[in-house]
């Protein structure tokens, strides 16, 4: 942990223009600077850095933040190694790690990390200098790796005896723990001490995003067909094999720039495209993909190319790879190599360029994949076989969470069938419906465990069940409440609670980090104004609605948190949340640093004209209007849903609540917005 006010001092200390300059080539427009973003491909500079706030905004991906955001993003690092970076950089002075915190477990790891680099470097500095890693040497000449790239990848060799990482981390003061701990060594079955896990083997570091080494992967050199080929890391506290991508810590950037990531299988095959000049490649390195896995892709891309080889062997799997990346909300594309080549053997015969052409041409998206599958297994012939085939391939679709991409995909499989897009669709819905119910019966079933667990240590009865729809009733109650402040009463319990345990949120998309979320403007607006014009703002805002208003859950906790210290008497301004941790930072660029004024269009829609800032109370109005506006619809849409798979007992209470919220969403349309939120 580095002290609160080391972080505000390095912040003060670093200059953001000469920081960012050194990636970005900038141009002075007014108090702000603009230039083309480093963090994704463009022609017409939308990235802009405001050295009076000390925050950076790319209009176009959306990436903004601080000075430190800016070093983490840039050179892949975490928030710590950012802040120290710069330290170094404006002479701040910070004291090396106190033990004031003690946290055991991030102690664990620090002492893994410690030792894993030092056998990174040790199995390095083994393959450059030791004899008997002269074979290795000329093996990686061989496949053609240039010192360069065995450098750039950090790999390394691990020699043939059984305790020679062992001895030579112990002399060197390593933890024995620790280097257990990481897998690296490992204990004696008689226990009398360890041994080398990694013995006569080509070693290959594996980095996280922000560099660190957290496992290894050793490769024989033997053609001894007994020998494993491979052997890797086993999971360990900083080695999560679900969530780890060979190559992510040099291709994010790459990835970020492409909107696409390519997902390969091996370590080779990662280097050997690097090296041929395509850098946005990633590889599951032997386990098979994982939801994890895409999710950690999905900060840098939303597309994943697929390589697959021409063999048919792994076609489960494939298909199996394609329904995960699927459901993460990845647009997937698959490219199938010509028999007998991986990326690596490709690449080095016909170059990155060779790749390249190939991969233009024989790209498909996941749909055709599958269909030219079937028909090379001769299922899409037989008819029964092909209506399997069909099904199989509705089952992908309808995991995507995405309902426009679902329609676009059914329409290609409707024209390339020849079965009416009516009849897709409705079995896509029925296979929509078991998910969802999957999806739901799993998410009771575990909240009824954790009720009873819950329930096991303070009540003795088994009314589970009622207590608890009772603690969600309340929790809707207090939602309906807070949001309504009394404009229409309380709501009835359970009205708004549809989309508390539906399938739709076990597929709901998470949010893409890449592009601007979109945000609503009038909440965007409403914390503007709160951060510029302070405390007399803040109370009239915060005195006309509450947290539930926002649709936007960043910005609702943006809320919340200014309440909480506008209360405490703290002070509110965008200097403050500029130099809060993530996402404030963001947030506040972008909220502040906005190029368009929310747009007039949609404000005069819903009968507001506003003149930005004359009148901040003004522009207060307006906003809160909108903002009520749409609360008031999003509950009427709740109720209509509700009252449409309501039982006949129900929908009599259920109308009435309609006709009141109707009557309200009618008159906060109607009415000016000075009279709906009068200045007092
Ligand atoms: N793999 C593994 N364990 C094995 C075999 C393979 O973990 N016993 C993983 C490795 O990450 C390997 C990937 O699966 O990189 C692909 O395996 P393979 O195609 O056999 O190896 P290549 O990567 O092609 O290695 P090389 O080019 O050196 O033959
Ligand atoms: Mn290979």
């Amino acid at each position: 942990m580095i002290p609160a006010d080391k972080i505000e001092e390095v912040k003060h200390a670093a200059d953001i223009v000469d920081v960012v300059a050194d990636h970005v080539k900038l141009r002075r427009t007014g108090s702000s600077f603009t230039g083309l973003c480093p963090f994704h491909n463009e022609k017409t500079p939308s990235f802009n850095v405001s050295p009076s706030l000390g925050i950076f905004k790319c209009f176009g991906c959306g990436e903004g933040g601080d000075v430190i955001n800016f070093v983490m993003q840039m050179d892949g690092v975490g928030f710590e190694e950012a802040v120290r970076t710069l330290a170094e950089r404006y002479s701040v002075v910070i004291p090396e790690k106190t033990e004031d915190q003690y946290d055991p477990q991030q102690h664990l790891k620090d002492g893994i990390y410690h030792a894993l680099r030092f056998a990174g470097n040790f199995f390095h500095q083994n393959l450059a200098e030791s004899d008997d890693a002269e074979y290795a040497r000329e093996y990686l000449k061989k496949r053609g790796y240039p010192w360069k790239t065995v450098r750039k990848y950090g790999l390394g060799y691990a020699s043939d005896r059984f305790d020679s990482l062992l001895k030579n981390a112990e002399s060197a003061g390593i933890n024995m723990q620790y280097l257990h701990e990481s897998g690296l060594v490992k204990a004696r079955e008689d226990d009398s001490g360890f041994y080398d896990t990694f013995r006569s083997r080509l070693m290959f570091p594996i980095f996280n995003p922000s560099g660190k080494v957290i496992g290894f992967g050793g490769r024989t050199l033997s053609s001894d067909k007994k020998i494993p080929k491979y052997i890797n890391s086993p999971q360990t506290p900083v080695y999560n094999k679900s969530e780890v991508l060979y190559g992510i810590h040099t291709a994010k950037n790459e990835i970020r720039k492409a909107g696409e990531a390519i997902l390969v299988e091996g370590y080779t095959d990662v280097i050997s495209m690097h090296q041929g000049g395509i850098g946005n490649v990633v590889s599951t390195s032997g386990t098979s993909l994982t939801a994890g896995q895409m999710r950690v892709l999905k900060r840098y891309g939303e597309i994943l190319l697929m390589i697959f080889d021409a063999d048919v062997a792994g076609v489960k799997a494939a298909v199996r790879g394609i329904s995960i990346a699927l459901e993460q909300g990845m647009a997937v594309r698959v490219l199938t190599l010509p028999e007998g080549e991986d990326p690596d053997s490709y690449v080095r015969e016909y170059g990155g360029e060779g790749f390249q052409e190939y991969k233009k041409k024989e790209t498909v998206d996941f749909l055709h994949y599958l269909v030219g599958l079937a028909q090379k297994e001769g299922r899409w012939q037989d008819p029964i076989e092909r209506r399997k085939s069909i099904n199989e391939i509705l089952e992908a679709i309808a995991v995507m969470p995405d309902g426009l991409s679902r329609a676009n995909y059914v329409q290609e499989l409707s024209s390339i069938s020849r079965i009416g897009d009516r009849t897709l669709l409705q079995e896509l819905e029925k296979i929509r419906n078991r998910i969802q119910k999957d999806a739901r019966r799993t998410a009771e079933r575990a909240a009824m465990r954790a009720g009873r667990e819950d329930q096991d240590s303070r009540r003795p009865t088994s009314m589970n069940q009622d207590l608890q729809g009772g603690a969600r009733q309340q929790e809707m109650e207090r939602h309906a409440d807070a949001s309504f402040q009394g404009a229409v009463g309380r709501i009835p319990a359970g009205a708004v609670a549809k989309d508390a345990v539906s399938g739709e949120d076990a597929v709901a998309p998470t949010r893409r980090h890449t592009h601007p979320p979109k945000r609503p403007g009038y909440e965007k607006e409403l914390i503007r104004l709160m951060l510029t014009f302070g405390d007399k703002i803040i109370e009239f805002i915060g005195g006309y609605c509450s947290e539930n208003d926002f649709e936007d859950p960043e910005l609702r906790n943006c809320y919340n948190d200014i309440m909480t210290r506008f209360q405490k008497g703290d002070p509110v301004s965008v200097e403050v949340y500029s130099r809060r941790e993530h996402p404030y930072p963001e947030l506040v660029g972008e909220v502040v640093l906005q190029r368009h004024w929310v747009s007039e269009f949609g404000m005069k829609k819903r009968g507001v004209i506003i003149h930005r800032d004359a009148n901040p109370v003004n522009t207060a109005q307006g906003a809160l209007k909108s903002l009520k506006i749409r609360y008031l619809e999003r509950t009427r849409e709740k109720f209509l849903d509700k009252y449409a798979s309501a039982s006949e007992d129900e929908k009599a209470e259920i109308q009435k609540w309609i006709r009141k919220v109707t009557g309200e969403w009618n008159r906060h349309r109607q009415e000016p917005a000075e009279t709906l939120f009068p200045d007092i």
